[in-house]
């Protein structure tokens, strides 16, 4: 009876971490699209030329006689593409680093410590998966991943997981409910070598703040125009991991979708984005040492008027490198 039951657990729940560990050689049948949802990989038919895509120095933005030709790019960029990739934004190198070192000990755990956090419940504020949803999927996707809430980030992070130890800081200081800013000066050794994630999360939502005031501006309207909409908003960090993989050509990391919130803030360590642009033509997006990717969501589609246009993406996997990625999606409250 026991055994039965653990095994009907085991199918229902099989990461793409623990296939790719085990060695397929093939994907399993439930990862393998249509045809005409196959990603193409090595054809040119259907993109195009990745030079062309948009990359914006934000450090103009800081610069008032530059300001101006910075919001002129990201207003280019918003209608064109809905996306953008930005150098110099002001996110630590270090923190970034830590960041991906963390979760690359997160999914290097044994299986039996992630399933501690899995759920099938969308709305649960911190959720270990496979695929896009394991229990409901038709197609799965082959992609791991961690999704936690994360503003404002002392209500939350205690709720993250506490392994590998330098995700988060422990030993209760969050309950303080003071920020990771006023926790390091306070504890300066103890708490900043352990808060890899909190930091990643906190620096995140100040370029977010940074990035809604330029594209207001680039609107027409008040640099401030979102600013309380965007304090009371919400911020949702998605840690991904796109195992290598047997036979990339059949599969996808995840679908094509466009973010629902205002922004979403990326950061990948290796190639695998794709965008669609307006002929409908899928993109490959450059992989930039040190760069982080931006994507209008719906919501700034809406705000805009269609000025702005959300952008369509999916994630393609490779034989031979694991993928993994930051997707930190911010969006306003519901009114
Ligand atoms: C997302 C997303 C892309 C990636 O989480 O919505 O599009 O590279 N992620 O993980
Ligand atoms: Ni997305």
């Amino acid at each position: 009876m026991e055994e039965t039951k653990k095994s009907l657990l085991d199918d229902s729940f099989t990461s793409a971490m623990t296939l790719t560990n085990s060695g397929v050689p093939q994907v399993p049948d439930r990862y393998v699209l249509p045809s005409a949802q196959r990603p193409a990989l090595g054809s040119s038919i259907g993109t195009r030329d990745d030079t062309t895509l948009p990359v914006i120095d934000l450090s103009l933005l800081h610069q008032p006689l530059l300001r101006s030709r910075a919001i002129h790019e990201i207003n280019m960029a918003c209608k064109e593409f809905g996306f953008f990739q930005v150098i110099n934004h002001g996110i630590p190198s270090s923190v970034v680093k830590d960041a991906l070192d963390a979760a690359t000990q997160f999914f290097d755990l044994p299986v039996e410590e992630k399933m501690l956090l899995v759920s099938s419940n969308v709305h649960q504020p911190v959720r270990y998966g496979t695929s896009i949803n394991h229990s409901t999927d038709k197609v799965h996707y082959w992609r791991d991943f961690i999704k936690h809430y994360s503003h404002p980030l002392s209500k939350w992070i205690e709720m993250w997981p506490s392994n590998p130890p330098c995700y988060k800081s422990i030993d209760g200081y969050m309950s303080k409910n003071a920020s990771i800013d006023e926790l390091s000066r306070k504890y300066p050794d103890e708490v900043l070598p352990r808060d890899k994630v909190g930091k990643y999360a906190e620096a995140t939502h100040l370029l977010n703040k940074q990035l809604l005031e330029a594209i207001s501006e680039s609107l027409g309207l008040e640099k401030n125009y979102l600013q309380e909409q965007n304090e009371e908003g919400s911020q949702v960090i998605a840690v991904n991991c796109y195992p290598s993989c047997p036979e990339p050509e059949v599969t996808l990391g995840m679908p094509p979708h466009s973010d629902f919130g205002s922004l979403t803030i990326l950061l990948q360590s290796s190639e695998g984005l794709q965008i669609m642009d307006s002929n409908k033509n899928w993109v490959c997006v450059p992989y930039i040492e040190g760069a982080l990717i931006v994507q209008l969501g719906d919501q700034v589609e809406v705000m805009s008027n269609g000025i702005y246009k959300s952008v369509i993406h999916r994630v393609t996997v490779n034989k031979h490198v694991k993928m993994l990625s930051f997707a930190s999606l911010h969006s306003l409250p519901r009114r």
